[in-house]
């Protein structure tokens, strides 16, 4: 194959190789395809390839031109392909950058991102303060037994909140069998002192029920925050100190704290506490906040019922402890001015984008 066809003129070929040269690399469009053309050129099949081949047949009159000529055609080709092989790496270097611009002012698609609900957000920050503290995040069940939401709280078969009408039952039977939707977080109280040791420090958020009607300040499904420490020698001063710094928190370094009688049948005494109205530090008329009260009603509290320590197996002689139950719905409605319960379940994107 590498004869050289018998009518070939060796250096006519290396002639016409050498002038048809520049037009033939100058075709190729691509650093491949001149790697093709290179080969077509120089390689062994090549024309100037197969007078490589003969030269060993050539007479002594004809090898030295021929090789001069082989010499000269080889290193023109060379130089035409180095030189066509610069432009196609500077060509496909620019077509490169070109295909992996990114046109920086092209707008890009904007997913709206959510956010947590406000009264998520607000039970994790009332959560957190109390976590500083020191005390421990607990849950308990939503479909809670009757003796925890109610007897284990001092809160008898005959005492009115018992009714239908306040509660939503999910199995009415036996009395120790009686399983309704939760009222409030405190059979959590009773749960977990049940199962633990003295000292407690814990705070309980979660999901409650009632049979109420959607208004402004109704929900049947709502939230409520717990609180209760039990320890040796807890007194009323520690409850007021520690609902102070909470108020603080949550609510300004300037909040003062009230505390007013009430009544719930697992503390004695029990009270209410009233936080200083954040918004006109007490008692502008017309402050959005407090209508000119002054102050914003806060949680319930009290000094844990001996009774409730001892059905859940403490010793009142021994351990004394303070609880208290807010909504956080309420506190987020103090806080940020909101005027319906409503607004929390309507998922209007307008409202919950606000926080
Ligand atoms: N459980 C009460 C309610 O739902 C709130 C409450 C009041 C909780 C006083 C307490 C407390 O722990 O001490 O209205």
């Amino acid at each position: 194959m590498s004869n050289l066809p018998p009518d070939m003129d060796p250096l006519e070929t290396l002639s016409n190789a050498i002038a048809d040269a520049p037009g033939v690399v100058a075709g190729a469009e691509t650093l491949d395809g001149l790697d093709r053309i290179e080969s077509e050129l120089l390689g062994k099949d090549s024309p100037v390839g197969q007078v490589r081949a003969g030269m060993g047949r050539l007479g002594t009159d004809l090898k030295p031109k021929v090789g001069a000529k082989l010499n000269e055609a080889t290193s023109r080709i060379r130089e035409l392909v180095e030189a066509r092989r610069a432009e196609l790496e500077v060509i496909e270097e620019v077509r490169r950058l070109q295909s992996e611009t990114i046109d920086v002012t092209l707008e890009s698609v904007r997913f709206p991102t959510g956010s947590l609900h406000l009264v998520q957000q607000t039970i994790d920050e009332v959560v957190d303060i109390f976590v500083g503290l020191g005390y421990k995040v607990v849950e308990g069940p939503e479909a809670e037994l009757a003796y925890y939401n109610f007897d284990a709280l001092n809160t008898p078969a005959t005492h009115p909140s018992r009714w239908e009408q306040d509660t939503m039952y999910l199995d009415w039977g036996a009395p120790q069998d009686e399983v309704l939707l939760r009222t409030h977080t405190s059979p959590v109280q009773a749960r977990w002192m049940q199962s633990h040791d003295p000292p407690v420090y814990v705070v309980v958020p979660g999901r409650c029920y009632r049979k109420d009607t959607i208004d402004a300040t109704h929900l049947p499904v709502f939230y409520q925050i717990e609180g209760l420490a039990v320890d040796e020698n807890i007194q009323f001063s520690d409850l007021k100190g520690t609902l102070l710094h909470f108020a603080r928190e949550f609510f300004g370094p300037q909040s003062e704290v009230r505390l007013r009688p009430s009544f719930f049948p697992f503390t004695e005494p029990s009270a209410e506490l009233d936080v200083s109205c954040f918004a006109c530090d007490g008692g502008v008329p017309g402050c959005r906040v407090c209508r000119g009260a002054g102050w914003l009603e806060l949680l319930g509290c009290g000094m844990v019922d001996p009774f409730v320590l001892e059905t859940a197996g403490y010793d009142p002689g021994k351990v004394s402890g303070f609880a208290f139950g807010m909504g956080p719905e309420r506190i987020a409605m103090a806080r940020h001015g909101i005027d319906s319960l409503r607004h929390f379940i309507e998922n209007d994107i307008r409202f919950l984008s606000q926080f």
